[in-house]
């Protein structure tokens, strides 16, 4: 355990999308521009903008022209944001954005509650979307939602969920982002479900995407680590939740995810002290209390 760490790992952070669509107050669109200055302050450079999903199913992020449109990524910087059929692409190109992220379940239930589809429907559908976003040059990364557990269906059947990312990895999706929506996953659950993907995919094509539920994303992410994944996602001060999944509370925070690793000399290119402020303004953005450990605790020494 422990002896076969990398030199660096990629964080994905999803708060300006997994964070405040399940938010139950409006977010200003200058708190949403707060949050996205502060996180890119930090040295976070993949953040998912927001969702072209519909505005009806979704109205936190009701405004994502508007958002694209006023904030554009910096430099060095990729926006990302989630897109669920072809007028989602549409948008999300339409906004000048270079990458989307299609997503749907590994279970049927929560599929349908969360899209509306059946699991061939949304396959379908992504056949419709990948490719003429690949013909644009824009990259496509996929989420698989469900893997570790259904809130409707209970256990979920790790050959579905490794059968859809094979679909989507063959559509010409560049990472498939596996998803603990529910936040039940346990390290040694975890082992053996990574380790079958692992057997079959490579560990750069694959990240992980746990939610907090039950205080086990982080030692869940340590053994992601250690099977040899370098993509992780995770959310500022563990702001997040899906609406569609009762019970789906706030994402791995950030800064529980890079206080571990730089304290295991593994690099993110964030600066943890920055990162604790942008948790603040996190906090600030939404109005209430954010559960993050390390955002809760602040940094270890105070600077004078
Ligand atoms: P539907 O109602 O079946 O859609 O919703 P439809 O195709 O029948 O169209 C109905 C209306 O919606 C039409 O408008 C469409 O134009 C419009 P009308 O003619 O009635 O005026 N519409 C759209 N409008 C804007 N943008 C679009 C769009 N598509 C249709 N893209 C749909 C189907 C997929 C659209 C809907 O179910 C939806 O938007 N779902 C998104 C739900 C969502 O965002 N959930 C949270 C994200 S997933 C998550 O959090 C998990 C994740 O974090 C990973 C993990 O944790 O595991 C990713
Ligand atoms: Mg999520």
């Amino acid at each position: 355990m422990l002896d076969a760490l990398p030199d660096q790992v990629s964080i994905y952070e999803v708060s300006p999308r997994d964070g405040l669509q399940n938010e139950a107050l409006p977010v200003p669109l200058e708190g949403k521009k707060d949050l996205l200055s502060a996180l890119i302050r930090a040295g976070l450079t993949r953040i998912e903008l927001t969702s072209f999903v519909s505005p009806r199913w979704v109205p936190q992020l009701a405004d994502a022209e508007e958002l694209a449109r006023e904030f554009q990524a910096p430099p060095g910087v990729t926006f990302s944001a989630l897109c669920p059929n072809a007028k989602g692409f549409e948008r999300a190109h339409a906004a000048g954005l270079h990458e989307i992220a299609v997503f749907m379940s590994a279970s049927e239930t929560h599929n349908k509650k969360n899209t509306n589809k059946t699991i061939a429907e949304s396959l379908d559908t992504f056949r419709e979307v990948v490719p003429p976003a690949l013909a644009v040059q824009m990259r496509v990364r996929a989420y698989v939602s469900t893997v570790w557990g259904c809130p409707y269906e209970g256990d979920v059947d790790p050959a579905a969920s490794l059968a859809i990312t094979r679909e989507l990895l063959g559509l010409g999706c560049y990472q498939v982002s596996l998803g603990d929506t529910i936040g039940v996953g346990t390290p040694l659950v975890t082992k053996r479900l990574v380790s079958l993907f692992l057997a079959e995919v490579p560990a750069s094509q694959l990240a992980l995407h746990f939610h907090d539920t039950r205080g086990t994303a982080l030692v869940n992410a340590l053994v992601g680590l250690e099977l040899g994944i370098r993509d992780f996602d995770s959310s500022v001060a563990g702001l997040g939740g899906c609406p569609y999944a009762p019970g789906a509370a706030g994402n791995l925070a950030t800064e529980d995810l890079v206080y571990m690793l730089h304290g295991m000399g593994v690099k993110t290119g964030i600066d943890l002290d920055l990162l604790i402020e942008a948790g603040r303004v996190a906090e600030t953005v939404v109005g209430r209390r954010l559960p993050g450990k390390v955002h809760q605790a602040g940094p270890r020494t105070v600077r004078g």
